[in-house]
């Protein structure tokens, strides 16, 4: 489904260029849920741009579902670091946004019903908690009903419980809709939960240092288990090795 290969990408030019990533080999098979982690800066978002259309690779090549990606793909939605909501717009517009900008229509009112917003269409993102904006971006990208679902940290800095709904909605939707999904996460725990696979960055420019299998996430209880704790332990060794 997506096949990303010998993927580099550089910013800017000349002396002032970096290397963000390099040579980068992934695939993601359809309906797989990963996750990437890796250290601060070594190009997880930049990641996620290349696979949105945003980012051009520099070298190499990205596709989903058979197609090098040239420009926004229809089927893709990102889930952007902070949300990414306009302040000035109210829940039901900024959940209706990237429809709009790909001018088509859909049903947002049943999409914010589905994430608890119910009742919330005319309040604007001040108004609502910091775990309520957070689904009014996982919304906005829903109502698009991609088939690639992209996420750059959408549960950083939110207390530990609302963080844990956030993550228990994110799986059961996945489980309800079955669509292609990508994580980005600083959060070791939240990878085990949320990725059947993680691919762990090294520092930049990012390459992948390992992917760790993860066969048990999606279990009933799984947070709670010893195989959850075990895989935890695994990732943390991993990550630090490979940032060694
Ligand atoms: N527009 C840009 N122009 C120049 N350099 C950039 C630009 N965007 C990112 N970079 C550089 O590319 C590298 C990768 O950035 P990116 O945002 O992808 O990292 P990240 O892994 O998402 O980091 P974080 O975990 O802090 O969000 C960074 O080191 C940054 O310096
Ligand atoms: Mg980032």
């Amino acid at each position: 489904m997506i096949e990303v290969r010998k993927l580099s990408v550089a910013y800017g030019a000349g002396r002032r260029q970096v290397l963000a990533l390099s040579e980068v080999d992934l695939e993601v098979g359809e309906g797989e849920f990963v996750a990437v982690v890796g250290p601060s800066g070594c190009g997880k978002s930049t990641l996620l741009y290349v696979l949105d259309g945003l980012v051009p690779p520099t070298v190499g090549a990205v596709k989903i579902g058979g197609e090098e990606v040239r420009g926004i793909p229809r089927d893709v939605a990102l889930i952007l670091q902070d949300a990414g909501l306009l302040p000035w717009k109210t829940v039901q517009q900024n959940a209706a946004l990237a429809l709009r900008i790909q001018g088509r229509k859909g049903d947002v009112r049943g999409v914010l019903k589905q994430l608890g917003l119910a009742g919330f269409e005319r309040r604007f993102p001040g108004e609502l908690s910091e775990g309520m904006r957070r689904r009014v971006g996982i919304a906005r990208a829903l109502a698009l009903h991609p088939t690639v679902l992209l996420m750059d940290e959408p549960m950083a800095n939110l207390d530990s419980l609302t963080r844990e709904r956030i993550q228990n909605l994110i799986l059961e939707l996945w489980q309800r809709l079955k669509f292609t999904a990508v994580l980005v996460t600083h959060d070791i725990e939240e990878a085990v939960f949320l990725g059947q696979r993680v691919f762990v960055f090294t520092p930049r420019p990012g390459k992948i240092a390992e992917v760790v299998d993860n066969p048990d996430m999606g279990q009933v209880d799984y947070r709670d288990s010893e195989a959850f704790r075990a895989r935890v332990h695994h990732l943390r060794e991993v990550l630090v090795g490979s940032a060694a």
